[in-house]
Parts: structure tokens; C-alpha cells; sequence
């Protein structure tokens, strides 16, 4: 029976052209989604947009534009951008939809009935950009302007009637959920931050606005709208069509196997997540990975600070395939990463046209010229066959673990370095020299070398799908073939082959 797995992207705020980082946040989920599928999982991978709040409300009064229409508008952008980045979501939800609002609506109820909703006021610090609540010792001046510490975004003082959520109640069961649930948050810096941060005790949280409109309104209400980031945590079930726990979708992916966001929206992800879903009896999700920043020299990538790096340019210039690849080759995940238009150039030029690109085109053009596109192999292996067959089994053999243990950069540094010792094992057999004194050795060469690129193409499809489908294409092998059971010992190709001509893959960067 498959397993299933359910995996999603923080739904991003449409309030400007999306930049870099969302670009990262939504690769990295999109990789895991489409590994976790050729390794014959059941996969649902959700992105979306998280449209309410006085962010979006300001937005859209800047562009003197109705809330929703601003809102069908720059969500659509976010929509393309999911089309433009290749990935393979299989919903895309907004949190205007009415599917949502139910869901909200009900776990707004839920959280009523267990007691853990009160009506008092809230006065404190707030940052309309990050849509969070301040204490005074996160707060610190900038140019005589109060900034909060942690995120460098302006604070406004609130003094306003608001609900509010017995977060405090839950201190001491969240902390025996982070022990009871060792891997619930990764990296495990993350999780010891998160962990100090209850400890140091935790405050209850107002979950409601009575100050703007922009909002779902607070079940029997008037007034208040409820705070965004309940209402924008939520369309991780919405999307399963909570509050209809019978519903298939619900029980074949609640609890979500993996969220993955960045390290500023870890406080709404591993506390008050799990606090909010403990409160209305629904189980927690069973991960979180928080990943860094992409920086523009040391400084996050943000439309406030200007220094934003365009995916739709980079696509352009330099395609799909390979921004994913350098984005998911070099940052290292867990931390922040400083990436540069020269060292994307570098890494393309190396691993992806002289490495890769090189081996697809070296062995598909000798077969094309010299075998007419037909080989076949023959059961006398040599020693150098045998061993490069060995090598890459034994190197093939952890790539699931680095894959469970979030260390993407690994997998692609041994996949690629399968192509590297596949490269050498060509320039040491020298197969051009055996065609008219050794044709079954040549042969065999060669297509030891077209299971190798088949290897590797299934492997890299989840960073670079549209490169490695054209080879698999080229290989005629089929869509459901396309998996990793090779690492279980099933053949991918057979023992007679047939390919089709390859196009030139990856042209090098000057
Ligand atoms: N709307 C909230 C998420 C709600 S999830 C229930 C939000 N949206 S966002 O558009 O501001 O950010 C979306 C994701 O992009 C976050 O995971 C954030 O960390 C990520 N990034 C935004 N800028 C980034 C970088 N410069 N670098 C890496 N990722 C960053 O937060």
C-alpha cells in the first residue's frame, strides 16, 4: 500500500512581485514533494496565498484597489510563479475561498468550546509587516523609529478590545509534545530555540483585530476580525476540506507530514500551530523544517531593504532547471545563504554543462553516430564495468536517508558525483577506441553508461524535472519506470535499447 505523504509551502502574502527567497521557500517544498513521489509515495503538496489582514487591507488601499480585487489579482502573480518555478502542487488554496472560511469558522468554534477563548484588551506592540504581536523586550529603536528586534520591521502601538487565546495553558503540554515528538521541528538549532522560548514562559495571544475590516469575522461578532495568522495556518486543513473529517483528502493526509518555512515564521508554526490544533482536538503535524534566509550580502532579501533578486529574470536568462539546481545545491538549508548571479553561472557551468549536460551528450551522440541509436549488452562484464555498477549502488544506497534527514545538499553532491566517476569511467574505457577491435565491450560501455545517465536523470528529477525528463524521454523510459525501486536492485533499462536523438541539455555560461 502506498504511503502518504502531505507536504506544504507557507501560503505567501500577495502584497508584492514575489522575490528570491519565496522562490527558495517554494523549491525546497517542491523538491521533497517530487522525491517523496519517486519514492512511491502518495504525495498532496499545497501552495497557496494568505490574503487577509491590515498588510494585504494596506496593499490594496495603496493601490487604490478593493481588498478581493487587489487580492484576485496579485494572487494570480504568485499562481504564475508556481507555474514559472515547475513546481508540482496539486492545489493552490486562498484563503478568501469559502472552503477556508468554513474551516476557520470552525476551529474558531472549536477553540471556543474547549474554553481556551477569552474577550480582554490588547495592548502592545504590533508589526503589520510580519502581522505579529511584540513584547517590549523585542522592540528596539532604529533612526529614532521602534523596530521590532527579531525581524527589523516597524512596530505600531495597539490598544484595542481583542479575543484572546489561553496560550499560556499550553506551555507545559507543548513542551511534552517537542519531547514526545523528537523531529516535529528540524534543524535542531530551531527546535532548542523554540523549546528556550516556551520555557521562558509563554503569554496568551490575542487572535482578534477590531481596528480594520479586511478579514474573517469572528463567528457571532460585530467587530472583530480574526487574526490573520490563525486564519492563515488553517489552509493547511481547509485545503483537506476540514471541517469534513470523513472526507478522503482529510484522512488520507491529516496530519500533514511535512511544513516547510522559513526561519521568521517559526514562532506561528511550532507553537502556536500545535497549541491551536491540541486546543480544537485535531493532531498536530508531524514536521516542520525551518530554513534560512537568502541573503543579498548579509542582509535577508526583502522589498523593504530593495535588494531583491528577480526569479522570473534568472528563469529567463538562465532557465528553470538551473536556478533550482543552484538554489538547492548551495544553500545550505538549514542556514542563511548568500547566493550571486556569478556563482549560479559557476555552478551551471560545472556540474550541470561540463558535468551532466557533457555525459548526456558524449554517450548519446557516439551511440547516434556509431551504433545507429541501438545498443546491447552482453554478459562479460570487465572489472571497470563491475565496479562502476558497484559504486554507484553503494553511493545510491544512503541518498534516502540524506534525503529523510534534510540534508539536500549531500544527495545532490553524491548524485553528482555519480556523473563525475561516470565521466571518468568513459574517458578510462575509451569505448571510441574499441570499434573495430572490441565491439561487446564497446557495447557494453555504453550502455552501462545509458543506465547510469537513467540513474542519474531519476535522481536529479526532483531538482532539475525538466532537464532529466527529456533524457528519460530520450531513453524511452517509461513514466512509471520513472521511481527509485533501481536502488532496490529493478532494472531501468533493458538489455537491448533504442534511444532517441538528445538535444544539447545545458549550454555553458560565459
Ligand atoms: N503569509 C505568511 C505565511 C503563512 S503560512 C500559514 C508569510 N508569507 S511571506 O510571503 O512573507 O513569506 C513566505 C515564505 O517565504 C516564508 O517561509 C518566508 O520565510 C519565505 N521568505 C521570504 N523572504 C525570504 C528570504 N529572503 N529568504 C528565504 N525565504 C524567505 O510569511
Amino acid at each position: 500500500m502506498k504511503r502518504n505523504f502531505y507536504i506544504t509551502t507557507p501560503i505567501y502574502y500577495p502584497s508584492g512581485n514575489p522575490h528570491i527567497g519565496h522562490a527558495y521557500s517554494s523549491i525546497l517544498a517542491d523538491v521533497f514533494a517530487r522525491f517523496k513521489r519517486i519514492d512511491n509515495f502518495n504525495v498532496r503538496f499545497l501552495t497557496g496565498t494568505d490574503e487577509h489582514g491590515l498588510k494585504i487591507q494596506k496593499a490594496a488601499e495603496k493601490n487604490a484597489m478593493e481588498p478581493l480585487a487587489y487580492c484576485d489579482k496579485s494572487s494570480k502573480i504568485f499562481k504564475d510563479l508556481a507555474k514559472d518555478l515547475n513546481l508540482s502542487n496539486d492545489d493552490f488554496i486562498r484563503t478568501t475561498e469559502s472552503r477556508h472560511h468554513v474551516a476557520v469558522n470552525e476551529i474558531w468554534n472549536r477553540l471556543v468550546k474547549s474554553g481556551d477563548i477569552y474577550l480582554s484588551k490588547y495592548k502592545g506592540w504590533y508589526s503589520v509587516s510580519d502581522e505579529a504581536y511584540y513584547n517590549e523586550d523585542e522592540i528596539s529603536y532604529d533612526n529614532g523609529k521602534k523596530i521590532s528586534t527579531f525581524s527589523g520591521s516597524s512596530v505600531e502601538w495597539v490598544e484595542e478590545e481583542s479575543f484572546f487565546f489561553k496560550l499560556s495553558a499550553w506551555e507545559k503540554k507543548l513542551l511534552s509534545f517537542y519531547e514526545n515528538n523528537k523531529n516535529f521541528i528540524q534543524p535542531s538549532a530551531r527546535r532548542n530555540e523554540v523549546i528556550n522560548f516556551v520555557r521562558s514562559g509563554l503569554k496568551d495571544l490575542s487572535i482578534s483585530r477590531t481596528s480594520f475590516t479586511w478579514g474573517i469575522k469572528v463567528p457571532n461578532s460585530q467587530h472583530h476580525i480574526i487574526y490573520v495568522w490563525l486564519d492563515a495556518l488553517t489552509n493547511y486543513l481547509s485545503a483537506l476540506n476540514f471541517p469534513d473529517t470523513d472526507d478522503q483528502l482529510y484522512k488520507d493526509f491529516w496530519p500533514a507530514s511535512l511544513h516547510i518555512i522559513g526561519k521568521d515564521i517559526l514562532r506561528f508554526h511550532a507553537i502556536y500551530w500545535p497549541a491551536f490544533l491540541l486546543a480544537a482536538d485535531i493532531k498536530p503535524p508531524i514536521g516542520i523544517f525551518s530554513h534560512g534566509w537568502i541573503l543579498s550580502g548579509d542582509e535577508k532579501m526583502s522589498k523593504s531593504k530593495g535588494n531583491i533578486l528577480n526569479p522570473i529574470e534568472i528563469i529567463k536568462t538562465y532557465g528553470v532547471d538551473q536556478l533550482r539546481y543552484y538554489l538547492m545545491k548551495e544553500v545550505s538549508h538549514g542556514s542563511d545563504g548568500n547566493i550571486s548571479l556569478k556563482n549560479l553561472q559557476n555552478c551551471n557551468n560545472s556540474d550541470l554543462a561540463n558535468n551532466f549536460g557533457n555525459l548526456c551528450q558524449r554517450v548519446f551522440s557516439f551511440i547516434k553516430t556509431n551504433c545507429d541509436n541501438k545498443v546491447e549488452i552482453n554478459e562479460e562484464l570487465s572489472d571497470a564495468d563491475k565496479s562502476i555498477i558497484n559504486e554507484t549502488i553503494i553511493l545510491s544506497k544512503n541518498l534516502r536517508s540524506e534525503i529523510d534527514s534534510f540534508n539536500l545538499n549531500n544527495y545532490i553532491k553524491s548524485v553528482i558525483n555519480i556523473s563525475f566517476l561516470t565521466n571518468k569511467y568513459i574517458n578510462d574505457e575509451e569505448p571510441w577506441k574499441l570499434k573495430k577491435t572490441n565491439i561487446k565491450k564497446m557495447n557494453n560501455i555504453l550502455h552501462i553508461s545509458l543506465q547510469q545517465i537513467s540513474k542519474i536523470s531519476i535522481l536529479l528529477s526532483p531538482i532539475i524535472p525538466e532537464k532529466s525528463s527529456k533524457v528519460l524521454d530520450a531513453l524511452n523510459i517509461s513514466e512509471k519506470s520513472r521511481n527509485l525501486s533501481f536502488i532496490d536492485g529493478t532494472k531501468i533499462i533493458e538489455n537491448k535499447v533504442e534511444i532517441n536523438h538528445l538535444d544539447i541539455l545545458f549550454k555553458k555560461v560565459l
